[in-house]
């Protein structure tokens, strides 16, 4: 039916297939892939289908002989061998095709960026290499040949054999298609090596095209960092004699965990002091986690089907925020992954397309790489943390690991292990993974003769395709603080049940401050009314550092919202930063936190949420009010900061300088609007890492003073590609929201906007949409800008396209002329002809 793959329609594959042997003949226009698969009925009278897709067939025979014409069926999905042309027995089927890796711009397959030859194969791109069954259930052992004039040839698995223009690897782990991978090309090796808790040395090689390599450093010590930390926090050892990671410029996500053969946008690996960020760092160091600890959570237990993408997504999410939480600031990490959540994931349930973590249809498996995958995943893997406590938690890891290896599971055999060690039923548990939507849970309190009492409500809005939403099991970790700041109840996790439910502390001689939600223990939106001043005690007094946080945050949210109506700002909030600009006992990156405004649009979707509409102007002026009023009121303190926090000295990028860099930049943006950005300019002067070169640019460029800083920095980058991708995103993100439209098209006709590249593409129009209210501008401009360019990249490479329409999921939050202005351009990305399976199920399900 309408090309919809169904979690119900799920059937095993009728054949085993226990070994693959590719040979590669390389060529940019005309690579030949000969495989041969050694294959095995599990009954009689099954038709044997293979998937493949854009492949010339060349030749087929079956158990060496050539298959006749009538044999079979080939068509644009797939080669079909009739039942009656099958042994009953094993046999062995070998095919060669003919593929042009050199056109190839979906990237998706086999393809060449920057003339080294590269693959992606997840989800389902390795049926563009060769007629196979490419499906994640469908695990094999791999045996690769790769001839090629390149002298780099690289497969998974371990080398067993190399000569002039040839190339052997095997894995002897068996293995899905997706994870399989295949590199060639003039690449030049950072090594080192690991030794794993039980003594077996693996070498560690980070390949880059030559001239990359002074960047390359961090991330070979961020791979042993993880491979560490995996042993010491789950006991999983790398199994392997080598380990190889790939830089490669043109790639459409972050980075893909092929076995023993890691690719990554090059985004992600490359750094120095100079081109690279803080956040770049803390981001490459914690995706090297991701794919590195995909080994265990992804390779050798990997998913039954694409619907239980979560299974490995979320988990290795979670793993990876662990792991960073560990490397730099516990307490910071948190806050930040909390912010990112809500800042997408939210917004996602929020809107049209909303869906569980693990969807139950999809069209084109590409668009579920979500949010709500990822990091909604790993939300639900931290609270099973939570209701098991540290040792239960890695109790029941080790089962999965024991029980599972080797398998291709599901979510039902996931939660089944968390039943067995635990002794729970997990049943209520498990509608974290199949129902959609945030859950608001509101909170009222009582206190009467010593006992405290706090009732809950949880309700969750409707979403596309789920009017129903039965109560779940949601964990709220509450801690309780007396009048003078002691905290009288430590934190308790409470676990609701009920659609309403009410939980009593006895035994209490005043009437506490609750911290509810401590840690961010369950993702929903938590609606409290409480005063300003009680918020002002909590961000003063909470232990909690999340709740401590968030108490700011929820003031500054408030007084924000309230401005945009024409509120002066909360003197109540002004007053509580103030106290802890220059608190020496907070930790600087924490400072940083509190000093950060939600963005634009946090706010948009906090006034969506309350039923009003939200006017990005008005936001705009608001949060730009209050930068000054927050300014205006403690100049003096963020000034000292500012100074304070200079760092002479070598740029190290530890969490430690990290932190007070992000507190200098942050007194730095509410100074600017006292200096007329006279700091700024000076720091751009004399900065000499990228950090903080970004950082004064963007502040140069909110003022509308960016220009000649802008050239100069344009002069100095234009041959570094990752460097001119921040010059792209950062002038389009931070200008004044007028401008930002026509910036964005005069951008677009500069040379150096190469739109084939995914990363220029989102560096341009990322930073478009990055700008709420120049996106956002009422005569529909910037909506116009971003539809033709969707429309124009489509049919180069469908997946980016669809991924970057999401900017159009939050259409319900405005008022009716900017709705009907996006609709229209949803329906005319719709009526394209011949529009992508991706692009055209996002705009359907945009369009509702
Ligand atoms: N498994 C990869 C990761 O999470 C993501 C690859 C997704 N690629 C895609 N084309 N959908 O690290
Ligand atoms: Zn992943």
């Amino acid at each position: 039916m309408d090309g919809t793959t169904y979690l119900s329609d799920y059937r095993p594959y009728p054949f085993t297939l226990s070994t693959v042997s590719l040979t590669f003949r390389l060529a940019p226009r005309a690579t030949r892939v000969t495989a041969r698969l050694a294959l095995s009925p599990r009954a009689a009278g099954a038709a044997l289908h293979l998937d493949g897709e854009e492949l010339k067939l060349i030749s087929l025979a079956l158990d060496g002989a050539a298959l006749a014409p009538a044999d079979y069926r080939l068509t644009e999905t797939g080669l079909t061998i009739h039942p009656a042309a099958l042994p009953e027995g094993p046999f062995t089927l070998e095919t060669e095709v003919e593929i042009a890796p050199e056109t190839n711009t979906a990237l998706e397959g086999l393809y060449m960026s920057k003339g080294m030859y590269c693959t992606q194969c997840e989800a389902e791109g390795f049926r563009k290499i060769t007629f196979y069954p490419d499906r994640p259930d469908v695990m094999a052992r791999f045996h690769v040949r790769i001839e090629g004039e390149a002298p780099v040839l690289l497969s998974n698995g371990n080398p067993v054999g190399a000569g002039d223009g040839w190339a052997e690897w095997d894995d002897p782990w068996p293995k899905p298609a997706y994870l399989f991978a295949l590199v060639a090309g003039e690449l030049v090796a950072t090594q080192g090596s690991f030794t794993t808790m039980s003594g077996r040395k693996a070498d560690l090689n980070v390949w880059v095209r030559p001239g990359d390599e002074d960047r390359t450093d961090y991330a070979l010590g961020a791979i042993q960092r993880s491979m560490k930390w995996d042993e010491e926090a789950f006991g999983r050892e790398y199994d392997l004699d080598v380990f190889n990671l790939v830089a490669v410029d043109d790639f459409n996500m972050g980075a893909m965990e092929n076995k023993g053969l890691n690719i990554f946008n090059s985004k992600l690996v490359l750094a120095s002091p100079e081109t690279a960020t803080d956040l770049d760092y803390e981001r490459i160091e914690g995706v090297i986690g991701h794919e590195y600890f995909h080994n265990w959570t992804g390779d050798r237990i990997t998913c039954r089907d694409w619907f239980q993408l979560c299974l490995k997504e979320g988990l290795t999410v979670f793993r990876d925020q662990s792991f960073t939480s560990d490397m730099r600031l516990g307490a910071v990490k948190r806050i930040e992954d909390v912010i990112a959540l809500r800042a997408r994931q939210f917004r996602e349930d929020a809107g049209p397309l909303a869906h569980p973590p693990r969807p139950d249809h999809y069209r084109e498996i590409n668009n579920f790489y979500t949010s709500t995958v990822y990091e909604k995943g790993a939300e639900v893997v931290r609270m099973l943390q939570t209701l098991l406590g540290p040792d239960g938690f890695r109790a029941a890891m080790d089962l999965y690991f024991a029980r599972h290896d080797g398998q291709a599971c599901t979510i039902e055999d996931w939660i089944t292990v968390f039943e067995d060690a635990s002794g729970r039923d997990l049943g209520q548990f498990k509608r974290w993974y199949t129902d959609a939507g945030t859950p608001h849970l509101t909170v009222t309190e009582t206190f009467e003769n010593g006992t405290y009492t706090l009732e809950f409500t949880q309700d969750t809005k409707p979403t596309p395709g789920q009017a129903e939403k039965p109560p779940r099991l949601i964990p709220i970790a509450v801690g309780l603080i007396g009048p003078n700041g002691d905290e009288v109840v430590p934190t308790r996790v409470l676990e609701m049940t009920e659609a309403r439910q009410s939980f009593a502390f006895e035994g209490l001689g005043a009437k506490p401050v609750p911290s509810i939600l401590r840690g961010f223990s369950a993702p929903v939106v938590l609606e409290r009314q409480t005063s300003p001043a009680e918020q002002a005690f909590l961000l003063a007094n909470d232990t909690d550092p999340f709740n401590r946080w968030e108490a700011g945050r929820s003031l500054a949210r408030e007084t924000l919202i309230a401005m945009t109506t024409g509120a002066a700002p909360d003197a109540e909030y002004l007053d509580a930063v103030g106290g802890l600009i220059a608190d020496e006992a907070a930790d600087p990156a924490f400072r940083a936190l509190v000093l950060r405004l939600p963005s634009e649009d946090e706010i948009a979707q906090a006034i969506a949420a309350s039923g009003k509409v939200a006017d990005p102007d008005a936001i705009h002026a608001a949060r730009t009010a209050l930068m000054q009023a927050l300014a205006a009121r403690h100049e003096a303190t963020l000034a000292a900061t500012y100074e304070a926090c200079a760092q002479p000295g070598a740029y190290r990028p530890e969490a430690a300088d990290a932190g007070r860099r992000s507190l200098r930049l942050a007194c730095l943006a509410l100074l600017g609007t006292r200096d007329g950005g006279a700091r700024a300019a000076a720091l751009f002067d004399n900065a000499t890492n990228m950090t903080e070169s970004l950082g004064a640019l963007g502040l140069l460029v909110a003022q509308g003073k960016g220009e000649a800083a802008l050239a100069r920095f344009r002069a100095r980058w234009q041959d570094n590609a990752l460097v001119m991708d921040k010059w792209f995103t950062t002038q389009l993100a931070l200008c004044p929201p007028a401008e930002a439209a026509d910036r964005a098209a005069r951008l677009a006709e500069d040379p150096l906007f190469t739109w084939k590249n995914p990363n220029r593409f989102r560096a341009l129009m990322g930073g478009l949409s990055a700008n709420h209210a120049g996106f956002h501008r009422a005569d529909g401009a910037g909506y116009r800008f971003y539809a033709d360019w969707l429309i124009r990249l489509d049919p180069v490479n469908p997946q980016t396209a669809a991924r970057m329409s999401t900017a159009f999921e939050t259409r319900a939050r405005y008022d009716a002329g900017r709705q009907a202005k996006i609709r229209a351009e949803l329906e005319r990305i719709a009526a394209v002809e011949g529009l992508s399976r991706d692009l055209s199920e996002m705009t359907a399900r945009l369009l509702g």
